[in-house]
């Protein structure tokens, strides 16, 4: 990556703004899974260490432009936070025409998606956004494949536009895992979003060695070769081996010899990447499947990656995080970046260095 660093520069009294991805779920007001804001703390604390002035953005869901709407609001983000920093956090909620950097340690911006043109990338509403700081940092690697005002536009037209530690780091794990990797390299590809996840598919079958698919997208392959599967919201715990499987039939997780088998695979690859659950996994009864998957990823010596949401989540239910090689915040962009597409918000920020 040829973008300028963060680290690199020299931060000093400086208004840094952080764009990150601290999307995260939240379930009655409170932080229900914090990964991914623990994963932004580092570059946080290294900005203020280096006498920044530091200022933070991030997108929660996808509220509607132009309406402010508490379900969406940054509050308890701003909240939890404040706590694992242990510094004073506020929550800015207009921030468009300048943020007051006096009374707390930080400042966090309210969801960039309340305004008009984000996800547009107007360059009006970027340039607004450019000018409160000196330096703009990109460190959200899981929104890196969109390109909008918060994540793209900004850089343009800041007065130094610089990559996150974070962003960084994501990036040199995904190239580390993907430009040389140890053989056999084993995909997993779960979760519930077929539609999108076919391209993922048929671009990673000609990268990986072996490929599962699982969650969701595995019963359309089962459809596809001619057994019965109908999605229902009536499902009762059953393991059956596929060719038992009626069109009645909901499959919610894998069975024991799938997991098994899996678990098999894992222990001899070289390099395993893993996106998402193959299974209702918050559920118990259909959780057996990701947990056996993703212990005997943590038993094996192969280099693992796993990224998204959801597979955050399973990563800490089943306790397994130190065990992973490497853990990325990323899930869409993760996947894109197996694909091996541009991520935008990466492309300007190399545009910019090169200016
Ligand atoms: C994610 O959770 O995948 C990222 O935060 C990006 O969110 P988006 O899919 O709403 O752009
Ligand atoms: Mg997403």
């Amino acid at each position: 990556m040829t973008a300028l660093r963060m680290l690199d520069q020299d931060l000093e009294g400086k208004r840094i703004l952080i764009r990150q991805d601290l999307n995260v779920p939240i379930h009655a007001g409170q932080v229900a899974s914090d990964a991914r804001i623990r994963a932004s703390l580092p570059t946080i604390e290294s900005a203020l260490n280096a006498g920044g002035r530091v200022m933070l953005m991030s997108h929660l869901g996808r509220p509607t432009e132009g309406q402010f709407d508490a379900q969406y609001s940054l509050a308890p983000v701003a909240d939890h936070l404040s706590k694992l920093l242990g510094l004073k956090v506020r929550l800015c909620v207009d921030w468009l025409d300048g943020i007051d950097l006096s009374s707390a340690d930080v400042v966090l911006c309210e969801n960039v998606r309340f305004n008009v043109g984000e996800l547009a990338n107007d360059p009006e509403l970027s340039q607004r956004i450019a000018d409160n700081c000196d330096i703009f940092v990109m460190d959200a690697f899981g929104t890196a494949h969109r390109a909008h005002a918060s994540t793209h536009g900004v850089a343009q037209f800041a007065p130094l536009a610089c990559a996150g530690p974070l962003l960084v780091a994501e990036l040199e794990a995904l190239h580390r895992a993907l430009d040389d990797p140890a053989r056999p390299m084993i995909a997993i590809v779960g979760g519930a979003k077929v539609s999108t996840k076919l391209t993922v598919l048929e671009s990673l079958a000609t990268v990986v060695d072996q490929l599962i698919p699982g969650g969701g997208i595995a019963n359309t392959f089962i459809a596809a070769a001619g057994y019965g599967v109908e999605l229902s919201a009536s499902a009762g715990a059953q393991v059956k081996p596929v060719s038992a499987i009626r069109d009645n039939d909901m499959i919610l997780d894998i069975g024991p010899e799938t997991a098994e088998r899996f678990a098999a695979m894992m222990s001899t690859a070289g390099t395993v990447l893993w996106n998402g659950p193959v299974g209702v996994f918050e559920f118990d009864q259909f959780g057996a499947g990701t947990r056996i998957l993703g212990q005997a990823i943590a038993a094996s010596s192969a280099y693992s990656i796993a990224g998204g949401g959801d597979t955050l989540a399973a990563v800490d239910k089943y306790n397994i995080a130190s065990d992973v090689s490497y853990i990325s915040t990323g899930g869409g962009a993760f996947l894109e970046f197996l694909e091996g597409k541009d991520l935008p918000a990466v492309s300007i920020l190399e545009a910019c260095a090169a200016r």
